[in-house]
């Protein structure tokens, strides 16, 4: 049998700066955030979860290497947000949620490709179950994709318009072209 060399179990609040801190080096990965605006991330998401993880509104998982010496090496994550309800092809035709947003998956460098994303992905679809969360969404970043679907996520319709990035390039009219 092989020996376990990580474990993964669900976050308590002590584990928030272990949290913020995964965020931001997601995000430094994913070449979204400039490093001086890290702290600050770091700051905000601290003050969000003091609050919103005993609430049961944010639901975390932490992995931990058991050799050579215990450490996190990874994490991933879970906003459980209210939605009005929508038709569906379950139960009564219809979902009240809540739905489930996936967030924070992360995993340290020399961590990756032995299996603690999938191990992660896999701790928070359980989790959800558990809590009857069925609807789970996320936005996928490149390296994200291929895990995300092998696990059964699909490609959505979502959109999105950045108000504060490009409100003034939003056209005030619409001309149609004459005919010449
Ligand atoms: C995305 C991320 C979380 C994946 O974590 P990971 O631990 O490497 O994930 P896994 O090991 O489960 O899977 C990654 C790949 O390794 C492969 N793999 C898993 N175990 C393996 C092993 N023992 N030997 C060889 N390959 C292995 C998987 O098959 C998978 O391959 P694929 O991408 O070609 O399908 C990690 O790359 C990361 O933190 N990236 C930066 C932040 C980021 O982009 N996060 C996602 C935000 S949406």
């Amino acid at each position: 049998m092989t020996e376990a060399t990580f474990r993964v179990r669900e976050a308590v609040p002590d584990d928030i700066p272990l949290i913020a801190d995964q965020r931001a080096a997601m995000f430094l990965d994913m070449r979204a955030l400039s490093p001086g605006s890290q702290p600050e991330l770091v700051r905000a998401t601290v003050d969000y979860l003091r609050g919103a993880l005993p609430r049961g509104e944010y639901l975390g998982w932490i992995a931990e290497s058991i050799t050579p010496r215990s450490q996190p090496i990874g994490g991933a994550g879970v906003q459980v947000r209210p939605i009005l309800p929508r038709p569906s092809t379950v139960d009564d035709g219809i979902e009240r949620g809540p739905e489930g947003i996936v967030l924070n998956v992360y995993v340290v460098p020399d961590w990756r490709r032995r299996g603690v994303g999938e191990a992660l992905m896999r701790s928070v679809l359980t989790g959800l179950a558990e809590r009857t969360v069925h609807r789970i969404v996320l936005h996928a970043a490149p390296d994200g994709r291929r895990l995300y679907e092998r696990l059964g996520f699909v490609p959505t319709n979502e959109m999105r318009l950045e108000t504060r990035r490009g409100y003034n390039k939003v056209p005030r009219s619409t001309t149609i072209p004459t005919e010449k």
